[in-house]
């Protein structure tokens, strides 16, 4: 292929829902996924399973990173310049409030590590997202889970009297909004609330890796907070809105206190030189956003359809996924889907009643929406 045609076809690939096959992922996961017959790798699949942006990087992206090859031989820390001046604009924060990390998974990492201390309350929601939870695991926290709502948000009045119990002494607090899996939001004025009226000593981790999804009256980023609060750090990701999840870029936005003891903890010379370019050229491609945002709509509403023909309970989405309701086993129902060649969710305790289930694109929808049908046929689902 020339190299045009390299650099336009990712985002057709993607619209297409098909990646090359015989990949190297396929030893990783063909058997632990069960793919059925005939699929031999997870690149045969659709997955719909990671919250992955189905549309590929964008073709200015796309550009961008063979650009940018030309300094695969260099280290790059002076590369980042560009990338820095085009995300404080995009955010309206000064450079002293941003660090990069590889993927927002390294900014939780580095602020897990940060606050930690002998028995510092750690205080999550249940269920959320599992990468604080891993990487305090080796650390000495006290962890303490709080369930959320009966309408799957944060219990922040819950969180709030564990910590108050605790003398508010120095803790941390990891707030995932919108909250993966389950999709649903926090109301942004009770986190305000809480923020407002707490100590310093109380530290936020607000995660907002499916911010530019969200699109509620009642939602808006705790990034507000951070020239008056040090103890607020918002994590963002490259991954999900920017289809960048396989070049690893994430930021933290914060106050300079806090950027500054998070850098502590930064692994040295991310992001590295094509994710640095990809983003660059991904904040400057007008309109990025809203397609995703768009093939988003679309293939919610051909999942919330079937789900509704099914009359299968699903959670108000605010992301590119959606968690809902199966009937029977859900390992066998993952099986099943599988088998169809289609990646479906992963469990999560305690919602195993549940699925969650990634939007890919609207063709890849139908896809999905025709084996779920066919498993009622069966009296499977
Ligand atoms: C809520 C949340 N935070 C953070 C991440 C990590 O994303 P990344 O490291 O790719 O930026 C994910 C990935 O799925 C996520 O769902």
């Amino acid at each position: 292929m020339d190299r045009r045609g390299f650099v336009t076809t990712g985002m057709a690939a993607g619209l297409a829902g098909v990646t090359g096959a015989g990949s190297a992922l396929a030893p990783l996961l063909s058997p632990r996924n069960g793919l059925g017959r005939g699929r031999t790798s997870v690149n045969d699949a659709i997955r719909l399973s990671s919250n992955e942006n189905p549309l590929g990087l964008s073709p200015a992206a796309r550009e961008a990173v063979i650009e940018s090859l030309v300094n695969a031989n260099r280290y790059p820390f002076s590369f980042s310049g560009p990338l820095y001046e085009a995300l404080t604009e995009h955010l309206g924060v000064k450079r002293e409030n941003v660090t990069l990390g590889a993927g927002s998974t390294e900014i939780l990492r580095m602020a897990v590590h940060a606050w930690s201390g002998p028995a510092v309350p750690l205080v999550v929601a249940e269920p959320t997202f599992e990468d604080v939870l891993d990487y305090q695991s080796p650390l000495s926290y006290d962890l303490i889970k709080v369930p959320l709502t009966p309408d799957h948000a944060h219990d922040l009045a819950r969180m709030r009297q564990t910590v108050h119990d605790m003398g508010n002494r120095p803790s941390v607090i990891y707030l995932c909004n919108p909250n993966n899996p389950t999709g649903t939001l926090t109301p942004s004025a009770e986190v305000d609330a809480w923020i407002e009226d707490a100590p310093e000593t109380v530290m936020f981790l607000v995660d907002e890796a499916y911010y530019e999804y969200a699109d509620h009256p009642d939602y808006w980023s705790a990034i507000r907070w951070i020239e008056d609060k040090p103890n607020v750090i918002v994590a963002r990701t490259f991954s999900k809105i920017y289809g960048m999840a396989g070049l690893r870029l994430g930021y933290a936005v914060a106050h300079p206190s806090a950027i500054r003891r998070l850098d502590d903890f930064v692994c040295q010379n991310n992001p590295n030189i094509p994710a640095n370019a990809a983003a660059t050229a991904s904040l400057k491609d007008a309109g990025l956003i809203e397609r995703s945002v768009a093939v988003n709509a679309e293939s919610k509403e051909i999942v919330h359809t079937t789900l509704d023909e099914l009359g299968l309970e699903y959670l108000p989405s605010e992301t590119n996924f959606i968690m809902h309701r199966v009937n029977g086993e859900l390992s066998t129902y993952r099986d099943r889907m599988a088998e169809r060649g289609l990646l479906v969710g992963r469990d999560f305790p305690p919602m195993m009643d549940w699925n969650r289930l990634s939007f890919g694109t609207p063709a890849e929808m139908d896809q999905w929406a025709s084996a779920i049908k066919d498993f009622r046929g069966k009296g499977w689902i």
